[in-house]
């Protein structure tokens, strides 16, 4: 009696070894953790105090399902000054976090059979969703000399009359790489006038380096009515466990995605709703503090990654993560970040959960302290080898 489009789901492989080596850490063990989906730092004051406040002024009950006014108008506000992104607060659905957002996209866009654009390495949940909706996958697999980034002549060789999505998602977990205006008008000049949408996950937005910036799809000219952006709260302000994500997207769009909230979700939590609108009004100074700090860590852990033998990492653009080559070792990603995890009390995420073995994924969602000591730890794992 289990549909079988569910029962095709793959677990998240990611949230199996977040899991364990929390698990591992309440028995005590020493686990230097490389595994984290989530910055270290804790919600800032301003949200967490807007979020009693609303607890005490009884702001606890049911609200529009697109989200509480005051933020929609916020967040229209932030896509246009700092984005470029030409909306209004209608063009906006506050979710359950960034997933649901992806999710109601997904399920808003998508029919049976249509094709969706993967560029691989790609972040786990988005072929599970693809698969949920019945629409169909088109892998598009990046190559590692291009640093995985999609390279215009992939996208194009892929394009068919069916496809009818291209998901992209920068900067990228994994890769922590990420594209320039440039790069990102060339792949809108290759899908317009296509029918060809693209769902632009832009969660790490906030988090890029080296003085890079980013540039979001739906401020390309002409690229608006034909964009999905996707961004949230997790990421850039601490506040994974507070389920805030929105979409952004053509008011026909936002008509067609409001009725899955309204029969699913409901709303996003009302006491949450209220944490990111002081984030937004209170968070930037906070905002490029943590940028720094990533981008510091960042520098650690790539030059002692470098400095490793047989490891070859690719330097971070943006995000937390840091995605290295481990194909010299000659184990499977799987077999490596096991093996590390049991030996040395490790943690990393093996690449094929993401469509790229040969490789592992490390953040540095961890304090430099535990970065050194974890690098020490993998010289001793691949001395063993
Ligand atoms: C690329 C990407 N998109 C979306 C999400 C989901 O974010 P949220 O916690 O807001 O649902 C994540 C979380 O890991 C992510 O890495």
């Amino acid at each position: 009696m289990i549909n079988p489009r569910v029962r095709s789901l793959q677990k998240s492989s990611t949230l199996k070894i977040t899991a364990l080596t929390k698990k591992l850490k309440k028995e005590g063990k020493d686990v230097v953790n490389f595994a984290a989906g989530e910055p270290d730092f804790d919600t800032p004051s301003f949200a967490k105090d807007a979020a009693k406040k609303a607890i005490d002024n009884g702001f606890t009950k049911y609200i529009p399902s697109a989200g509480m006014p005051e933020l929609r108008e916020a967040i229209a506000h932030k896509l246009n000054s700092e984005n470029k992104i030409p909306c209004g607060p209608n063009n906006i659905i506050v979710t359950s976090g960034a997933k649901y957002a992806l999710f109601a996209a997904i399920f808003a866009l998508l029919k049976e059979k249509d094709e969706v654009l993967l560029p691989a390495p790609y972040w786990v949940s988005y072929p599970e969703m693809v698969k949920l909706a019945g629409a169909t996958r088109k892998v598009i697999n990046c190559k590692k000399e291009n640093n995985f980034k999609l390279q215009k002549e992939e996208l194009k060789k892929a394009l068919t009359k069916k496809t009818k999505l291209l998901i992209l998602n920068y900067p990228s977990n994994p890769s922590g790489i990420t594209y320039s205006a440039q790069e990102l008008k060339e792949f809108y000049e290759i899908i317009k006038g296509k029918n060809v949408f693209v769902l632009s996950d832009e969660i790490y937005e906030k988090l890029v380096y080296d003085e890079l910036e980013h540039t979001s799809f739906a401020s390309l000219a002409g690229a608006y009515k034909t964009t999905v952006t996707v961004n949230g709260f997790s990421k850039s302000f601490s506040m994974t466990g507070w389920r805030l994500g929105y979409l952004v997207a053509d008011e026909e769009i936002i008509a067609q995605a409001s009725k899955i909230i309204d029969h699913t979700t409901s709303c996003a939590s009302s006491i949450s709703q209220a944490a990111g609108l002081a984030a937004l009004q209170h968070g930037k100074g906070w905002g490029e503090k943590i940028r720094r700090e990533f981008q510091y860590r960042r520098d650690i852990l790539w030059e002692g990654l470098n400095a490793s033998k047989g490891l070859v990492p690719i330097r971070s653009q943006g995000t937390f993560y840091m995605f290295c080559d481990i194909s010299k070792t000659g184990l499977s990603s799987f077999d490596f970040a096991s093996g590390l995890l049991e030996k040395q009390l490790v943690s990393v995420i093996p690449g094929d959960a993401f469509g790229a073995e040969g490789f592992v994924r490390f953040s540095f969602a961890t304090s430099k302290e535990q970065i050194h000591k974890g690098i020490e730890r993998i010289r001793n794992f691949l001395k063993d080898l």
